[in-house]
């Protein structure tokens, strides 16, 4: 059987970290790329060099060149600007937009047939930036950030239970943003629902230690995160190449769903073969709904802000 090849993006601390992980996995041919010289090449002969101590896949190059990607089962897209203290990640759409349209057209000439999973800021719009300039079908189009944000809601939650933390279950809706919408009612330790375990003032505390998850870190390191984000685009990738049937968190387009009208939105999702297949209907209660509503307002504009600019 053919071996999967998964095309990386960006030779950051996301892109080189996502490579990393996914070699450490084995889960294919890897090509990492980027526009400056030498670094996805040195990167990538690192990683490979590790593949006798890890006992990993040693397969993997870096390249400036779009045609060593050429017909990539995944692209993984993580080029595009970090924050820094003091920015939100929507500062970064009018220069990320430019990145991401760049690479998207790439993407659509060398890899026709892949399946892409954005990861740069601010996500919802990326996303949307990608679909549009590749014209792929947009179950094939989609984005890493609910995978993190559910991690970190995850990890907050086993801390404060004392249980390991694939203990927790949890879901996660909305934009990569501030108003991200965890859902309690939905997230279970051992299968028993938050609500009926912690304290509504504890339940808030934790979302708003969630929602706040990114900023925490940027704050802390000067920098954004990449391990936890490396991570969540590998596990999507997975579910995708060995047609897990995964259920998770993600960014996928919403037709009629969640009355989302054609918008890429966080939503629970089955990731497999296909891409995105199917998105999960929740009966939101009232203000769920109302929390979402308000989030995806958010990704809406965004989004107008993304066709103007393309
Ligand atoms: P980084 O600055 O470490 O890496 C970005 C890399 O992209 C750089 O090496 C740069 O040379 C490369 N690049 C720029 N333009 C390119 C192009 N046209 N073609 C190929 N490569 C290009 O940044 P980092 O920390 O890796 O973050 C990457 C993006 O991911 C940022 O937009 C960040 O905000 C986002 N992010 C999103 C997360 C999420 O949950 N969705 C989590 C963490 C980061
Ligand atoms: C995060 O949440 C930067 O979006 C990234 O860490």
């Amino acid at each position: 059987m053919a071996k999967n090849k998964i095309t990386v993006v960006g030779a950051g601390n996301v892109g080189a970290t996502t490579a990393h992980i996914a070699a450490t996995k084995g889960l294919g041919d890897i090509v990492l790329i980027d526009i400056v010289e030498g670094l996805a090449a040195g990167k990538a002969l690192d990683i490979a060099q590790a593949s006798p101590i890890q006992l990993s896949s040693p397969g993997i190059t870096g390249t400036c060149d779009w045609r060593q990607t050429a017909d990539s089962d995944i692209v993984i897209i993580t080029s595009g600007f970090p924050r820094k203290p003091g920015m939100s990640r929507d500062d970064l759409l009018a220069k990320n937009v430019e990145i991401v349209k760049s690479v998207s057209e790439q993407t659509a000439k060398h890899s026709p047939h892949s399946i892409v999973i954005v990861v740069c800021n601010p996500l919802d719009a990326m996303v949307h930036t990608a679909a549009k300039v590749t014209g792929f079908d947009p179950n094939k189009v989609m984005g890493m950030a609910g995978a993190l944000d559910s991690a970190r809601f995850s990890y907050f939650l086993a801390c404060e239970f004392g249980v390991g933390a694939d203990e927790i279950k949890c879901v996660l809706m909305g934009g990569h943003g501030d108003d991200m919408v965890p859902l309690p009612r939905f997230t279970c330790v051992g299968g028993i629902p938050v609500t009926e375990l912690l304290s509504p003032d504890k339940i808030a505390e934790i979302i708003e230690r969630t929602r706040k998850g990114g900023i925490e870190i940027v704050n802390l390191l000067g920098y954004s995160a990449y391990y936890a984000p490396a991570a969540g685009a590998v596990k999507m990738a997975e579910a995708i190449l060995k047609d897990k049937k995964t259920l998770i968190s993600c960014c996928a387009y919403c037709d009629a769903e969640y009355d989302a009208a054609s918008h890429f939105v966080g939503v629970p999702a089955i990731l497999g073969e296909n891409g995105v297949e199917k998105v999960i209907k929740l009966a939101l209660n009232d203000s769920e709904r109302d929390a979402f509503a308000e989030s995806l307002d958010h990704v809406k504009q965004l989004a107008v802000k993304v066709d103007k600019l393309l």
